[in-house]
């Protein structure tokens, strides 16, 4: 779960613990005041508050953003918002997100904080199943960063959608790829678990593009087309 003026934030990281992840925090730039009272609102949800991405996974976002300066970006699985902030804090002036979420009472939060962060005309939030919105998307538009981060059993449908749509230097970022280390626990039989290792053997699998696992947050998959 991520901090409220009472909690400290706690790690993704099952692997982390709490000292460690707060030294991380401590050497990785603040989130600025519409991202904590974001971080604080969402905590008030209660359990579902943990599928915020955490600070650090944040900042992760906006630097990858802030680099590919995409024209196109799109992000499966809004929420109230904290990586869809990060992700339109760092697109260039002509860059636009295209938000998917099945909930309107969760992205009614997120678009309170992105008018506060002057952003919410540089985003499309889309109310419908992922797989429809990106079924609907003219046949030539490219994506030029996707951040993928939905329920768990769409994540293959989401991937194989978006790769054949990515540009040239385009990338995706897929989130909870180690979902608490269930992967490799094979006792583990869970629907969940078997989309994420299905998903994950996908991935090093598909010859079209190269990836790389990163252990921040719950694992986070960098995906980019082989040219
Ligand atoms: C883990 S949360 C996303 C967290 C968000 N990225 C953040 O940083 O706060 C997953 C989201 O996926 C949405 N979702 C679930 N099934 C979906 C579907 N079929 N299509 C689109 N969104 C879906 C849920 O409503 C939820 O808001």
């Amino acid at each position: 779960m991520q901090n409220n003026s009472n909690e400290k934030p706690r790690p993704r990281s099952f692997f982390l613990n709490e000292e460690l992840f707060e030294y991380i925090l401590e050497h990785t730039s603040m989130p600025d005041e519409n991202q904590k009272s974001l971080i604080s609102k969402t905590s008030k949800l209660g359990r579902v508050s943990a599928m915020q991405i955490s600070q650090d996974q944040g900042m992760f976002l906006h630097m990858l953003v802030s680099v590919i300066r995409p024209k196109f970006a799109v992000e499966i699985g809004t929420f109230t918002g904290y990586s869809s902030l990060a992700i339109a804090k760092a697109l260039p002036e002509n860059g636009k997100l295209l938000c998917c979420d099945v909930s309107e009472e969760w992205t009614a939060i997120a678009r309170e904080h992105w008018i506060k962060a002057g952003v919410e005309e540089k985003i499309d939030l889309v109310i419908a199943p992922a797989s429809k919105t990106l079924a609907d998307l003219p046949v030539d538009k490219k994506i030029d960063f996707a951040f993928i981060d939905a329920d768990k059993s769409g994540y293959l449908e989401y991937y194989e959608a978006i790769v054949p749509r990515l540009s040239e230097h385009g990338l995706i970022a897929i989130d909870n790829v180690l979902w608490s280390g269930r992967v490799v626990h094979s006792e583990v039989s869970d629907s969940d678990t078997i989309s994420i290792k299905k998903f994950n053997d996908h991935v090093s699998e598909d010859e079209r593009v190269s990836s790389v696992m990163l252990s921040i947050g719950d694992g986070l998959t960098l995906v980019k087309r082989v040219s």
